[in-house]
């Protein structure tokens, strides 16, 4: 156990101290909603973490995709990023009641669309795929496309609909969890989390994103991603409603529209870590967004960024005890999915926190499966002793 925290045998056991009973290691949306489940469930919770929401969640766009998410090979990702979807509108509803908030949950569908012949023949490979495992996809000849999006280019050749594809804004879901969890009892602590002796509680959760590498000894590496920010003219909304998710001249890239004129193009996916945001990112971003959806050339671009996804080997999320260490439970590597798989996510943890039975479609994703890749490091994983007070 953590040094002065009360014993852990995979359900919290209150104490009589004042030590928490749950100590979240980052305050992203996933430690976030770890924290609001958590205090609701009556237990003693504090997050660590010195800049909430500054990680992946600000630079992300949203997209609550387990259609169009869904790649070949990755049938058991695919099966938690649909059930995951499947819990959005509950658990938007149940935030927006806690705290009042707007998280610009929209549920109007999200279009798959490509420009060319050459573009339209892989996505639709992509999407007879999709279809294969049952998911919503439906065709659409280029009239029906424009009948749903008037603004798409006329050379847009072909596409299809995921109706359950929807999108929050992640600026504005941070601050409302963060509300959400402070008013069920947690506290948020701004010192940052650097060795396992920074946190006292009885048990740990590990959610900072790319961090946890250090914190776990986990194998999680930043995967780069650049994004823009539009504004559509004289401050009204985009000219689209659909979040559109393109295939142009070889690009692939998405156009999340928000109700305040934003639109947010994205994304490049590079196996870099710094943040440096490239002209040339830029331009073919700009270009298959434009081709897409020639009115972009009028909105002001407002805003071009880096964040870095935590990706793991099989670039599929890690959740559950860390190896050797049951009080230490881990919440990390969600790569290109930590918007959508929030709640299952908390979820999954605080049924483990809690002693509850866990939902077995958390197995795939257990830390176990790394154990052999954990790598040195300073942090929680290294001690290989449960009963051993962290230094
Ligand atoms: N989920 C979209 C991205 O990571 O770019």
């Amino acid at each position: 156990m953590l040094a002065g925290g009360p014993s852990y045998t995979g359900g919290v056991s209150r104490g009589p101290f004042l030590t928490p009973d749950v100590a979240v290691v980052g305050g992203g949306p996933i430690g976030l909603a770890i924290a609001w489940r958590c205090a609701a469930h009556g237990l003693r919770v504090v997050v660590h973490d010195p800049a909430p929401g500054s990680g992946a969640s600000h630079v992300a766009a949203g997209m609550l995709a387990p259609v169009a998410e869904a790649y070949f090979g990755e049938h058991e990702l695919t099966a938690l990023l649909t059930e995951s979807a499947a819990r959005w509108p509950a658990f938007a509803a149940e935030l927006t009641e806690a705290t009042g908030a707007d998280i610009g949950y929209r549920t109007e569908g999200t279009l798959m669309v490509g420009l060319t012949a050459d573009d339209l023949a892989e996505a639709r490979r992509l999407w007879a795929y999709q279809q294969g495992l049952g998911l919503p996809v439906t065709p659409l000849r280029p009239s029906q496309l424009r009948d749903r999006e008037p603004a798409l280019a006329v050379r847009v050749r072909g596409g299809a609909f995921a109706a359950t594809d929807h999108q929050v804004d992640p600026r504005r879901l941070v601050p409302a969890l963060r509300l959400a969890a402070e008013r069920a009892g947690a506290t948020l602590v701004p010192e940052p989390v650097r060795t396992p002796a920074d946190v006292s509680a009885g048990v740990t959760v590990v959610a900072a994103g790319c961090g946890s590498a250090a914190l776990t000894g986990l194998p999680v590496r930043p995967v780069k991603g650049q994004v823009l920010r539009l504004r559509a003219p004289d401050g009204g909304p985009p000219g689209f409603r659909h979040v559109i998710r393109g295939y142009a001249d070889g690009e692939h890239v998405y156009l999340v529209p928000r109700e305040d004129g934003e639109v947010v193009v994205g994304a490049t996916v590079e196996e870099r870590s710094d943040l440096a945001v490239g002209a040339g990112s830029v331009l073919r971003l700009l270009r298959a967004a434009i081709d897409l959806l020639p009115e972009l050339a009028e909105y002001e671009l407002v805003e071009a960024i880096a964040g870095l996804r935590p990706g793991t080997p099989d670039n599929a999320p890690i959740l559950g005890p860390l190896p050797g260490r049951p009080d230490v439970l881990v919440a990390t590597g969600h790569h290109r999915h930590g918007i959508v798989l929030t709640p299952v996510t908390a979820d999954l943890i605080v049924d483990l926190v809690t002693g509850t039975t866990a939902d077995p479609i958390g197995d795939p994703f257990r830390p176990e499966r790394f154990a052999a890749d954990a790598g040195p490091g300073e942090g929680f994983g290294t001690s290989g002793d449960a009963t051993r007070p962290a230094q």
